[in-house]
């Protein structure tokens, strides 16, 4: 194991540190984190090693993206054990400001994006994706990357961030990385650890609907008679509600009445009151 990263928690060491490895040539690039870091978060650290010189890892439980009743005081947090992890990647530096650094008392301004922030996570969390994108603004503007890397399991997330950092003219390229999943396939998340060892293996099966509602839509099944027979599954399979199972258009995120060639799957559903997010890309065999 490599010694774990150095820790900056203000933007004056940041950028210290971003202007020196600059100074050397060096290419930038950033990995955002909230922490309670997993293998899927690993996995971004190795991604964007593949197209920068020098990765950073930020990690920073961000408030203003939980809404009232969520869970930002509960959300784990052990840096201690994070650093441990990064140790064993690429990551040279991590940037862990406290709230004041990034919400410095009489900061009065969001970053709120339209249309396509506002159907699914942003219908259901009010509010969030204004945190998200007014603290991802500022994560960018604070580091100056070259690069920045998201995880496709949030993948309405990856595209608010593709929409601001284009409408803003950030100039920073936006990566998008692979869902990493557990060996049952239930995609790696920090709060899997909120689930009981019985909705623990109910989650597993959430990965298997979306692969058959994959394979009917490109059989030719009609979409809305997948995402139905989809919502009908996860019922049966033991969660307790669903939010939503809908193709979408991959970039536009719309609805898609028909699949034509290339879609994505988006879902939510529920077990212990813990709202899991799964999505799969759609693509005709040729494309
Ligand atoms: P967090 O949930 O900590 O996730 C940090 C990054 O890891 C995000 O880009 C997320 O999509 C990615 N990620 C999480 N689980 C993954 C998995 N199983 N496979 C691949 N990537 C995965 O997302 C956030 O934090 C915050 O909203 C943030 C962008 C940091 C802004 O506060």
């Amino acid at each position: 194991m490599r010694t774990p990263p150095s820790v900056v928690r203000t933007v004056k060491d940041l950028r210290t540190f971003v202007e020196n490895e600059r100074a050397k040539g060096k290419r930038i690039g950033l990995v955002p984190t909230m922490g309670a870091l997993h293998h899927g978060h690993l996995s971004l650290v190795d991604h964007i090693s593949g197209h920068v010189d020098v990765p950073i890892v930020s990690i920073f439980v961000n408030p203003s993206q939980f809404g009232e009743g969520e869970d930002f005081e509960t959300y784990p947090r052990n840096e201690q054990a994070d650093l441990e992890k990064l140790a064993t990647t690429n990551a040279r530096l991590v940037y862990a400001p406290g709230v004041e650094e990034m919400y410095p008392p009489g900061d009065s301004t969001k970053v709120s994006v339209q249309g396509i922030s506002e159907k699914y996570e942003g219908a259901a969390r009010p509010g969030h994706f204004d945190g998200v994108a007014t603290v991802v603004s500022k994560l960018l503007l604070q580091c100056l990357p070259d690069a920045a890397v998201f995880g496709e399991k949030d993948y309405q997330q990856l595209a608010v961030i593709r929409q601001f950092v284009r409408d803003l003219g950030i100039p920073c390229s936006i990566l998008g990385a692979p869902i990493v999943r557990e060996n049952d396939g239930l995609a790696a998340s920090s709060r899997n650890v909120y689930l009981s060892p019985e909705a623990r293996k109910v989650a597993g099966k959430f990965n298997l609907v979306l692969r058959a509602l994959v394979k009917s839509v490109l059989s030719g099944v009609d979409v809305r008679t997948a995402e139905f027979e989809a919502t009908q599954s996860l019922l049966a399979a033991g969660f307790e509600t669903v939010d939503y199972v809908s193709v979408v258009d991959p970039v536009s995120l719309q609805p898609l009445g028909t699949f034509e060639s290339a879609a994505r799957v988006l879902a939510v559903a529920r077990l212990e009151s813990v709202r899991l997010l799964d999505n799969m890309a759609i693509e005709a065999p040729d494309t």
